[in-house]
């Protein structure tokens, strides 16, 4: 067998899925007590209407965990070899948050790291887990996206407060063959550091965005990374059964499916109860949606992100069967 042909009989496949977020919900009516703000504005802008915030008791580390356990607990019985976290709102600068987690899973001695890219980090994480794989470093990989976004607005600034909120979203990815259910296409992923000034934050807190021109530049990067992820996958636009971007705002996620020529009874959200969650956002809409039975065993599923950098990213899979035990709840069409 040459070394391209093992690879090959290496792909990664979802064999398990978690989510967590914090019992702490903020309303739009509770920003209007505080922000120059109105409940329609949010509603009618972004497709929010709360965001889950995690109080000084629940740090980054702490949902990554929940998430993580969660997403072993449930899924097929296997134990991770390694665990990448996608986070940029990290407890510490050093060390890295994975270790921890790792550690406080119960799964020791593996190698674990943090990366970092955005909102787009859980599929730049999903791209590495299926390197590992494909290298055959190791056999399952732990794959969790979490962040605390609503650290970062400045909490007078009317502009970003209300679009954030934080969570955990995991996967596990395990080897196995490029055309069972659950093997991730390729992923195309990319960045452009001439944006890096549109999304920045030099300390909780301090986040300065530039909403308008982030919009369009999400519209346009998630469609072509999207046209790419589906053309190497073999696939056709019209073969998409369900679109899972990343939850940065209903507008966005509406357009980039009009743009593809994907049904919009096939975007799947749950931007209404988390707001936009980083690199959770994916996974947690993952972890709903198979929940609630938006997604359902079968269904070709394209995965589309966009996020400070900027970065961007898209691949694909078809939905594969989970044993699930204990189905989290609250995802669904836009509403
Ligand atoms: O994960 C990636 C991270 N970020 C994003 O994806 C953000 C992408 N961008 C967006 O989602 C949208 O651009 C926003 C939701 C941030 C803003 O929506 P918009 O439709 O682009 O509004 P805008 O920035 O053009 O603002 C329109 C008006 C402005 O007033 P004037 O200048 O027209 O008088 C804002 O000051 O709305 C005002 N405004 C608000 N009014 C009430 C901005 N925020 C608020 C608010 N409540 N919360």
């Amino acid at each position: 067998m040459t070394a391209a042909s093992a690879a090959a009989r290496r792909a990664a496949v979802v064999c398990g899925v978690g989510a967590a977020l914090p019992p702490h919900i903020v309303s739009n009516a509770d920003l209007t007590t505080r922000l120059e703000t109105t409940d329609e504005w949010i509603r009618s802008r972004t497709g929010i209407t709360q965001r889950h915030v995690a109080g000084t008791d629940l740090s980054t580390t702490d949902l990554a965990v929940r998430a993580g356990a969660q997403a072993l607990a449930d899924g097929e019985p296997v134990t991770a070899e390694a665990l990448v976290v996608a986070t940029t709102t990290p407890d510490r600068c050093c060390p890295a948050t994975a270790p921890s987690v790792a550690t406080r899973i119960g799964l020791t001695d593996i190698p674990a790291y943090d990366l970092a890219a955005g909102c787009t980090g859980f599929l730049y994480a999903l791209a590495t887990a299926a390197g590992l794989i494909a290298a055959g470093t190791v056999r399952t990989v732990l794959v969790i996206g979490v962040d605390r976004l609503a650290t970062l607005p400045d909490s007078d600034d009317r502009t970003t407060v209300p679009l954030f909120g934080d969570g955990a979203g995991a996967v596990v990815v395990r080897c196995g063959s490029a055309d069972e259910a659950g093997a991730l296409g390729p992923v195309v992923l990319g960045s452009d550091g001439t944006g890096a000034d549109l999304i920045r934050a030099s300390r909780p807190g301090a986040l300065h965005m530039d909403g308008g021109e982030v919009f369009r530049y999400a519209v346009d990067r998630m469609c072509t990374a999207s046209r790419r992820a589906a053309t190497a996958a073999g696939w056709v636009l019209g073969d998409i059964d369900r679109l899972v971007p990343h939850q940065a705002n209903s507008r966005i996620t509406a357009f980039v499916a009009r743009r593809l020529g994907i049904p919009d009874n096939r975007r799947l959200s749950n931007i209404a109860e988390t707001g936009n969650t980083g690199a959770a956002s994916i996974p947690l809409l993952l972890a709903h949606a198979a929940a609630d039975g938006c997604l359902q065993p079968g269904h070709r599923t394209l995965l589309t992100a966009f996020g400070a950098g900027l970065t961007w990213g898209a691949t694909t899979l078809t939905w594969p069967g989970l044993c699930r035990s204990h189905p989290p709840k609250g995802a669904g069409h836009d509403r």
